[in-house]
């Protein structure tokens, strides 16, 4: 079948991933067996620190190149279709923050034409739209290195947005973010998931907001969990507890499980935490709708490893590692 039709498939997945494998230089495997499918929506991707998450986005955007596996983007082979996949995906790094010295809309600007948008005035009503769209208007004429750290990620979002990809990939983007602003991205990622898709990345399970589709775990460089909110929500059934007690009793209870929250209120202590192998401490009761997050700790915990940050050594730096605007001014000039 020809790509192009395959790509305009409304059916067909956007991304396609199958036991993906990537050994960074000097041997650490950082994803081995990765398997995930994504059609138009919200796809959560999920895992403790050093999972392979921010590693997974990277292949998708072309900056590494897998070492095993097949990983196809709107039907386009990520390691032999560069060009195209770039002009499909919009990318926002766990690291955005370039740029300082710029101004919102001269980043923005820039980006897009490095994304192929040419015509001077269509270019600026599309930069003008975006910008908007991501509520910065008022600071479109602001340096980045004015910005609060909302703003710089809605920013991000903005350089990510500004060709309207089909595939719009963002990496931990609501990390350091206050609740207000961290509302308003899930709403303003709702909003594009609409009618493209978004594989977000995060450790605030929270973020990952109603709109969610569907949520990967990775775990070691793994796929441990593929399914729907309502699936992990069924994976935990009587593994969440609460208990309200005292703040001694609270502290006690602490050092053998789990605690997902504590809240005090005057001499009483409520907690919220995953029941482990020996049962319940006493008083407590099993808890019948458990949060997102406290659906992700129980699922973690089953698998022995809750929220455990794995200790790797120095990290070696990757050559072939770029980001994808440099990738862009590159092709550019080339
Ligand atoms: N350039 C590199 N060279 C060698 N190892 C690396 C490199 N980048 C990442 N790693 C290792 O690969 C593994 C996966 O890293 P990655 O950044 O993909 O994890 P992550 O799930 O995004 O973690 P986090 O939640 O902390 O952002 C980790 O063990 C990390 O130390
Ligand atoms: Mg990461």
């Amino acid at each position: 079948m020809n790509r192009a039709t395959t790509q305009l498939d409304a059916t067909s997945p956007s991304i396609e991933v199958r036991d993906l494998r990537h050994v960074y230089k000097g041997g650490h495997v950082a994803l081995d067996g990765v398997n995930l499918t994504c059609g138009t929506g919200v796809y959560g991707l999920l895992g403790p620190n050093g999972a392979g998450k921010s590693t997974l986005m990277r292949i998708l955007c072309t900056l590494i190149r897998p070492t095993e596996g097949y990983v196809e983007l709107c039907g386009y082979d990520v390691t032999r279709q560069h060009r195209e996949v770039r002009r499909l995906i919009g990318y926002l790094p766990q690291d955005f923050g370039g740029w300082r010295s710029h101004r919102v809309i001269e980043v923005v600007d820039t980006l897009a034409q490095l994304s192929g948008l040419f015509g001077r005035k269509a270019r600026r009503a599309r930069v003008e739209q975006v910008i908007e769209q991501v509520g910065l208007a008022d600071a479109a004429y602001r340096k980045v290195k004015q910005l609060s750290g909302g703003m710089v990620r809605r920013l991000g979002v903005a350089q990510a947005l500004v060709h309207e990809p089909r595939v719009l990939v963002v990496d931990e983007p609501t990390v350091g973010l206050d609740p207000e602003e961290r509302i308003r991205f899930r709403k303003l990622m709702e909003e594009i998931g609409r009618d493209r898709t978004i594989l977000l990345s995060t450790h605030i399970v929270a973020d990952l907001g109603a709109a969610c589709r569907e949520i990967s775990i990775l775990d070691t460089g793994r796929t441990v969990f593929s399914g729907s909110p309502a699936e992990l929500f069924r994976s935990s059934v009587g593994a969440v507890f609460e208990l309200i007690t005292s703040p001694e009793m609270a502290d006690k209870t602490e050092q053998n499980h789990e605690v997902v929250s504590r809240i005090s209120t005057g001499d009483q202590v409520t907690l919220r935490a995953i029941a482990s192998e020996d049962g319940l401490p006493p008083g407590a009761t099993r808890v019948d709708e458990t949060t997102l997050e406290e659906s992700y700790m129980a699922f973690m915990s089953a698998r022995g490893r809750a929220s455990v940050a794995r200790q790797d050594g120095e990290l070696i730096d990757e050559p072939s590692v770029m980001e994808l605007e440099e990738l862009k001014i590159k092709e550019a000039v080339s």
